[in-house]
């Protein structure tokens, strides 16, 4: 039995689909889904999802089609496309990195994975003899996106990430000097799916600078934090900066009630236009043919509804619980870190039945996980997640002190060779 009440048994019997049409109760199961994933929303936050965000507005979207098929630029003919919305997210997202009115260029994509293989693709066909430079800590799109473009796995370079997940930069710099003669398409990340970690563009423009490589194409996959530092004015591809094009997740700090995401770019990086496509009255410049235009709206509305200010409160607001966390976690004594301005907070991962007793799921990599503070994330449930790590931690401090005790003090001692349950 699960948290909504229905067992699994039920459940696999409720949406089986080899019975006579209409004996199944289409809404029960909808319904279900729902109230599912609503009740699990409080103690899902391992995961990069805002929960903030209203979305009740957008609803009347999804009963019909809209699909934004080709190039944003060049709306399909008919009205069930949400093209004109399309053009207006772009254009908000490339004046918040800073892009020259007169260069630049992006879609709504389905997500963040689709945002990298777009810029990548962008990249290959400028240079197409070019090392692609990750690092362990790059997402693993961006490896999948290496293989789909026909990458060689040999001009692929894996660069060391630190203990903290950003780049090692005298790592990078010695692959750059090993491989100076060809041109270089590097991946940076801002917000490392782990510690959320923002390679520094800077330091990888002097390094490529240092060994003449000119012939580059720098991106920037900011699938979570690409909005926030953005509106910051810490990450753009305004006046000076090294950046490319850059990839964000409509899904993550927007919480999107659908995946998607946005790529935008210098314009003059493109190659290829795209292209035109008779019977959609389209351009084909875009990794997907049909897109979904729910996804632009959804966009749209978020921007609409918050605007420039409204967003940079919401991550600020999330940025303090963070900090909150971290106190908070720190002060029972488990080891925890966080970036400045980081919704993430690593934590040396507590024992497993925080997870199967009480209910948190977490994002584990090993010794690390992590709780990201995305907003909707409140002071409550900070209080109530530290509340359950310090129940579980207890546990362990009692095992370890009963290793010890005395036999006589009424607990058995639980040793190597010897009974390995706890008794009273
Ligand atoms: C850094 C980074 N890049 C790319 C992605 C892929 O995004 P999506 O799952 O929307 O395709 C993620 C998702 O977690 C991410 O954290």
């Amino acid at each position: 039995m699960d948290a909504s009440g229905i067992s699994p048994e039920d459940w696999a019997e409720a949406i089986r689909l080899d019975r006579a049409p209409g004996l199944t109760d289409v809404d029960a199961v909808m319904s279900t889904l729902v109230s599912r994933a609503a009740r699990a929303q409080r103690r899902t936050i391992g995961f990069p999802a805002a929960t903030d965000i209203d979305w009740s507005r957008t609803q009347r979207l999804f009963t019909r089609l809209f699909n934004n098929v080709g190039d944003p630029s060049t709306a399909p003919s008919g009205e069930a496309h949400t093209n004109s919305l399309e053009v207006e997210v772009v254009r908000w997202f490339a004046d918040v990195v800073g892009l020259p009115q007169n260069d630049r260029w992006g879609y709504v994509t389905s997500g963040g994975t689709e945002s990298n293989i777009a810029a990548l693709r962008v990249a290959r066909d400028r240079y197409p003899d070019a090392v692609l430079y990750l690092t362990h800590a790059s997402h693993y799109s961006i490896r999948k996106t290496a293989n789909l473009l026909g990458l060689h796995p040999k001009d692929v370079v894996v660069v060391r990430d630190s203990w903290y997940g950003e780049m090692d930069y005298g790592h990078f710099e010695k692959l750059v000097a090993r491989y100076k003669g060809r041109p270089a398409i590097v991946v940076a990340t801002a917000g490392t799916t782990l510690w959320e970690a923002v390679d520094q563009t800077d330091r990888i423009e002097t390094i490529l600078d240092a060994y003449g490589v000119m012939r580059r194409h720098v991106h920037v996959d900011a699938a979570l934090s690409g909005i926030p530092l953005a509106l910051d004015g810490t990450l753009g591809l305004g006046a000076g900066s090294p950046i490319d094009s850059i990839a964000i997740s409509g899904h993550k700090f927007l919480g999107t009630p659908i995946p998607c995401g946005v790529v935008v770019m210098r314009d003059s990086v493109r190659v290829s236009r795209g292209e035109h496509i008779t019977y959609t009255a389209t351009v084909d410049s875009t990794v997907l043919g049909s897109r979904c235009g729910q996804a632009a709206a959804v966009l749209w509305a978020a921007i609409a509804m918050y605007g420039r200010n409204g967003h940079q409160a919401r991550a600020l607001r999330a940025r303090r619980v963070a900090a909150y966390a971290v106190e908070r976690i720190g002060s029972t004594g488990w080891p925890v870190f966080r970036h400045p301005d980081a919704f993430t907070v690593v934590l040396q991962t507590p024992p497993l039945s925080l997870a199967a007793e009480f209910g948190w799921v977490l994002s584990v990599d090993g010794d690390y996980c992590h709780i990201i503070c995305m907003p909707g994330v409140s002071h409550e449930v900070v209080d109530e997640f530290v509340a359950d790590l310090s129940r579980v931690v207890a546990r362990w401090a009692v095992m370890a002190e009963c290793r010890t005790r005395p036999q006589n003090s009424g607990w058995r001692a639980v040793g190597a060779g010897e009974d390995r349950v706890l008794s009273g």
